[in-house]
C-alpha cells in the first residue's frame, strides 16, 4: 500500500480547510535546484496563504532511506518499484513543522543527512517510481490549496497550476546555504563534500530522461543569490490573488 493514508493525515492535521469540491482549489508549483530555498519559502508561503505545504523531496528521500536500510543498489529499477509498492509514506504538517513518517516510523530528521542525499538522485530518476509518486502528489493535494515545492511540479505533476515559481540561485551561494544547514543540524561534513554532492544532484536530476528539472514556460523566475528569504516570499505571494 502506498501512502493511501496521507490524504486523511494531512487533513486531519489541518481541520476543515477547502472541503473537497467545495471551490476549485489553488495550486502554487514551487521548482528549483537544491539549495534554491524552496523549502524555508515554501513553508512561509503556505502559512502566509493559509494553504496545505507539500515537500515532495521529502517521499523521495524517504523512499532512499528505506532502499539504503536494505542495502539495495538503487539502480535497481525493478527492486526499487516493487519496494515502494510495499511503502507507507506520510506527510504531516503541524505547528510550522513537517513531520515525514515511513511505514509509521517518524524518519524527518534522517532523510535530511547526507547520505540520503548521495543516493536520492538514482531513485528519483527511476521512470516506474516517478509514474507511482506522481499519483501521490496529486492524491496529497486533492481538493486543497497546496504549495508544493519540487523539480517537476510545474512541469508535470500539475501543469495547470495557476501560479508556477522556479526559484534559483548561484551555485556557490546554493552550496553554502546547505552546507550551513547540515552544520546547524551538526553533521560533520566539508564544504567540498556538499559542493560535489550539488554538483552531481543537479546533474543527474537536470539530465534524466523522465521529469527532468527545468523551468516550465510559464514559470516566474526568481534569483534568490541576493534576496533574504522574507524578500522571496513576499515576491511570490504578491502574484497570488487567492
Ligand atoms: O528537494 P530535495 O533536495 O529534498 O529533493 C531530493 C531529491 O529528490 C532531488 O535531488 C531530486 C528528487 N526530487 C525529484 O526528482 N522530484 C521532485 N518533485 C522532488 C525531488
Amino acid at each position: 500500500m502506498v501512502n493511501n493514508k496521507s490524504r486523511s493525515r494531512i487533513k486531519s492535521l489541518r481541520g476543515t480547510q477547502n472541503k473537497e469540491n467545495q471551490s476549485p482549489k489553488i495550486i502554487v508549483a514551487i521548482d528549483g535546484p537544491a539549495g534554491a530555498g524552496k523549502s524555508t519559502v515554501a513553508k512561509l508561503v503556505a502559512k502566509k496563504l493559509g494553504f496545505f505545504y507539500i515537500d515532495t523531496g521529502a517521499l523521495y528521500r524517504a523512499l532512499t532511506l528505506k532502499a539504503k536500510r536494505r542495502k539495495l543498489n538503487l539502480n535497481d529499477e525493478k527492486l526499487i518499484i516493487g519496494l515502494l509498492k510495499n511503502t507507507r509514506i506520510e506527510l504531516a504538517y503541524k505547528n510550522n513543522k513537517l513531520k515525514v513518517s515511513l511505514d509509521k516510523e517518524d524518519i524527518t530528521q534522517e532523510i535530511r543527512k547526507p547520505y540520503i542525499s548521495y543516493g536520492v538522485s538514482d531513485v528519483a530518476k527511476i521512470k516506474g517510481v516517478r509514474q507511482i509518486m506522481t499519483e501521490i502528489q496529486r492524491n496529497l493535494a486533492q481538493g486543497n490549496n497546496c504549495v508544493l515545492e519540487g523539480r517537476d511540479i510545474g512541469t508535470i505533476i500539475f501543469p495547470n497550476a495557476k501560479y508556477k515559481f522556479y526559484l534559483d540561485a548561484d551555485f556557490k551561494e546554493r552550496v553554502l546555504r546547505r552546507f550551513k544547514e547540515l552544520k546547524e543540524n551538526n553533521e560533520n561534513i566539508d564544504l567540498q563534500a556538499v559542493e560535489k554532492d550539488l554538483a552531481t544532484r543537479d546533474n543527474i536530476d537536470s539530465t534524466r530522461k523522465i521529469a527532468p528539472l527545468k523551468k516550465a514556460k510559464d514559470a516566474i523566475r526568481v534569483d534568490t543569490t541576493n534576496l533574504s528569504i522574507n524578500e522571496v516570499v513576499d515576491k511570490i505571494t504578491s502574484w497570488i490573488k487567492p
